[in-house]
């Protein structure tokens, strides 16, 4: 994270940062992942304060976890140390006060049927009930063997868990403890992480559906062969990321990349520029905010050949013609749903030189509103940019910060943009 311009020294730093999180364990295999997902919680800057049933000592000890966090465990509802800085004996109820969030990771399917049925007979379950229902959000992080996962009693009190105000983060498939392989394992550390910051970030496009291009275009020659470019997709899933994080719905059309997919979006891979026109014309007629941060081959191979193109021994080259590609930002910032304003395209500009020339020569050519210019071979493959804000007013330098944060202040910009013209 880059420090913020108005943020004092010595101010935590992270997507968490200034968050206080009771983290809550229940017995279960999946305690090992609860010492990891404490420090990436305290990594982003959050404090936490870890409660712990007797269930889940049975699989990692509290000193484990008091090293990790810093503060003491709390187990016991007969514990009288002061909690939350009071001492009144009542760790049950100090230690929500001064929370901002809840999260029991990993809940199991026992825990979850106490938490349903306003069970408080250990120290986490008489927090849960005890907490301020309308301040202090509950986050469940289930963790269980497939079929308690799949029986319709825990179905069940999940639904009403969440009926009840409760936030359920899911829960991740695969090769189980047990030995089984299906869905109930506990999202892992990381994805909890994203999820996490996810609900804490303002809902700026709530309502939204936001299509997003991302990474290169691969314009094939012959079946091992091709053209294609060194972007590497990071802007694009990072905007998609923020978007989703915004609370849109948000589709991300990808070129070949090997990233991995942001939490709650849905993905689309596509290959060459055809391909992806194909795939965002359709799904334009829903989206509202269309943002084009693929690095679209211009031209293809006017002829993909069968079969491998094979030297002939006369040493003579093969040779190859072109064809230009579809400029997918321009066909959909032409189409009736944007000239109508019911999508709200924005492009991006990857220049060489001269940039804000370009980036607004651009802008108008392509007929959008609002174009994100940055330098090309200064930022392909990075973690960070800076970026120059282009529109009709003229444009703003988003100064140098990793990607995830400037595609956070972008979402900002379109929200902004939105609100003030609907
Ligand atoms: N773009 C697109 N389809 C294309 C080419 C570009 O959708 N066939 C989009 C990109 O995703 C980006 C914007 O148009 O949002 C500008 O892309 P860029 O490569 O900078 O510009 P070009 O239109 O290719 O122009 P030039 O290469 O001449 O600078």
């Amino acid at each position: 994270m880059t420090q913020q311009a108005n943020e004092e020294p010595g101010t935590p730093r992270g997507d968490l940062a200034g968050k206080h999180i009771v983290l809550g364990l229940s017995g279960g295999i999946a305690c090992y992942k609860a010492a990891e997902l404490c420090r990436a919680l305290i990594k982003q800057g959050a404090t936490v304060q870890v409660v712990m049933t007797e269930a889940a000592e049975q699989f990692i000890t509290a000193v484990t976890l008091q090293a990790l966090s810093g503060r003491p465990v709390f187990t016991s509802q007969w514990d009288s140390r002061p909690a939350g800085g009071i001492d009144n004996s009542m760790a049950h109820i100090n230690l929500s006060r001064e929370a901002d969030a809840i999260l029991i990771a990993p809940c199991s399917a026992d825990f979850m049927a106490k938490l349903l049925h306003g069970r408080a007979d250990d120290l986490l379950s008489l927090m849960c009930l005890a907490r301020p229902l309308a301040t202090v959000p509950l986050l469940i992080a289930p963790a269980m063997n497939r079929e308690m996962w799949a029986h319709p009693a825990t179905q069940r009190n999940m639904a009403q868990l969440q009926a009840d105000g409760a936030t359920i983060l899911g829960v991740g498939s695969g090769f189980q403890a047990c030995g089984e392989t299906g869905d109930g394992r506990m999202l892992e550390p990381p994805e909890l992480l994203e999820d996490i910051i996810a609900f804490f970030t303002p809902k700026v496009l709530a309502g939204q559906n936001v299509l997003v291009t991302a990474g290169p275009t691969y314009e094939a020659m012959d079946p091992v062969r091709g053209i294609t470019n060194l972007s590497s997709g990071k802007m694009g899933f990072a905007v998609a990321r923020a978007a989703h994080e915004a609370g849109a719905e948000v589709t991300l059309v990808a070129g070949p990349v090997s990233l991995q997919t942001p939490r709650g979006v849905t993905r689309v891979d596509v290959k060459s520029a055809q391909n992806m026109l194909e795939a965002v014309t359709g799904r334009a007629q829903t989206a509202t905010i269309f943002i084009a941060t693929a690095a679209v081959a211009d031209w293809r191979p006017a002829s993909s050949q069968e079969r491998k193109i094979k030297k002939d021994g006369t040493g003579q080259m093969p040779t190859l013609t072109f064809t230009e590609n579809p400029d997918i930002l321009a066909t959909l910032a032409q189409s009736a749903r944007a000239q109508s304003g019911a999508l709200f395209c924005v492009g991006f500009a990857a220049e060489s030189h001269d940039l804000e020339d370009n980036a607004q020569a651009k802008r108008l050519r392509k007929g959008v509103p609002l174009l994100v210019g940055n330098i090309g071979p200064a930022t392909f493959g990075r973690d960070d940019n800076v970026l120059l804000l282009v529109d009709a007013h003229g444009s703003r330098e988003l100064a140098r910060a990793s990607k995830l944060t400037l595609a956070r202040q972008l979402v900002g910009e379109i929200a902004g943009r939105l609100k003030r013209a609907g």
